[in-house]
């Protein structure tokens, strides 16, 4: 089984000069969730997501060669076209956790363009997707130092580092399903880094759409990173955790087999138990809406009255990511429009679907 020092790399001395890498990596939904940690960054459960396909940040990360190894990494942050200073903290300390396995980037001073594809203030998380593009940027280049690394290795390694930055951001660089988290039916699987499930996803699954809901556009008033902390002494941790392992299990053999119903159940079940946790912390939060449970009262009545297989899941706040199957999406897209809309910021909701992970661009 792989451990952490397996991601070391040599200090390579070779001098790049210099260059530019451009990348991108989606965002990630859910399906069974990661609530709970342990120290860095390790999951108190294992979690498994689709990887989505138009949410993304893209990320130019400018490298350049310093005779001279800084003591700390240098970088300048250039976010939608502006220096920026508010999100440099958060990239330092990615930078501080991560050193040790890319210990060549001291010998560069890197300048990182960023812009996501969906708006910032549109409750969005956009952890996952923008460490998991600067995750994967210092992968590639690392690649270009040491080309013989493998494909799957360096995946692997780009998933690893961030994980460190974002624990959901270990599940954007690959796709359609990543597994993070040790669990007994999916070989390979590792509270160090995501792995696709060696498993065929049903057909029906392969391009299951996410339409998000925008019902609360504000920063949140408990952060994810805050949430996970109230796991510590929470009075239901150990079987919620016992309880993810069983969900998981159930779901992989759902997706395998295309059984909708399960499905439902199961991804329905993890969205509630995620907020009941919070619910159930001390302190005590609630991050839904009253929107939120509104679109959850119309999904229910819509799935009764038509038979259409459509659910949702939660994120940790008050959006509402709807899932359903292709083949359903102009009868969702209708509904969506003329029943729910009025429960979103300015009408607005974001059309997603599942997509494969990180790449060059
Ligand atoms: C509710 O990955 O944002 O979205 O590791 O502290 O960065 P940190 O937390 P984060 O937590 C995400 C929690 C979640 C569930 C999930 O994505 O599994």
């Amino acid at each position: 089984m792989k451990q952490s020092q397996d991601f070391m790399a040599a200090d390579y001395p070779t001098n790049d000069g210099s260059g530019v890498i451009n990348c991108e990596a989606p965002s990630n939904i859910a399906l069974v969730k990661y609530w709970g940690k342990t120290a860095v960054q390790i999951p108190a459960n294992p979690s498994v997501s689709f990887t989505l396909n138009h949410s993304k940040t893209v990320t130019a990360l400018y490298y350049k060669y310093l005779e001279n190894a800084s003591p700390e990494v240098s970088f300048d942050l250039i976010f939608e076209g502006k220096f920026n200073e508010a999100f440099k903290p958060k990239i330092r300390k990615f930078f501080e956790l991560v050193e040790t396995y890319v210990p060549f980037v001291k010998h560069y001073h890197f300048e990182i363009h960023t812009h996501n594809t969906f708006p910032h203030s549109s409750g969005i998380a956009s952890s996952a997707s923008s460490m998991g593009a600067l995750a994967f940027g210092l992968i590639q280049l690392e690649k270009k130092l040491n080309p013989e690394l493998s494909e799957s290795f360096l995946n692997q390694k780009a998933s690893f580092l961030a994980r460190l930055g974002s624990g959901s951001a270990c599940r954007s660089i690959e796709g359609p399903l990543v597994v993070w988290g040790k669990h007994a039916q999916v070989k390979e699987s590792s509270d160090l880094f995501g792995v696709k499930p060696a498993l065929e996803i049903h057909p029906v699954f392969s391009d299951y759409q996410d339409t998000i809901l925008l019902i609360d556009i504000g920063e949140k008033s408990v952060s994810s990173s805050q949430g996970h902390q109230l796991m510590h002494g929470h009075p239901f941790a150990q079987n919620r955790f016992a309880q993810a392992h069983d969900q998981l299990s159930k779901l992989l053999i759902a997706l395998e087999i295309g059984d909708l119903d399960q499905f439902i159940k199961i991804t329905e079940s993890e969205a509630l138990t995620l907020h009941a946790m919070m619910m159930t912390s001390q302190p005590y939060f609630i991050l839904m809406k009253p929107e939120t449970l509104r679109v959850i009262e119309k999904v229910w009545a819509f799935r009764k009255e038509t038979a259409v297989p459509l659910c949702f899941t939660l994120d940790a706040g008050a959006n509402v990511h709807l899932l359903y199957p292709k083949a359903n999406k102009k009868t969702v897209l209708d509904f969506i429009q003329s029943e729910l809309l009025i429960f979103c910021k300015n009408n607005a909701f974001i059309d997603d679907e599942v997509g494969s992970g990180a790449k060059l661009l």
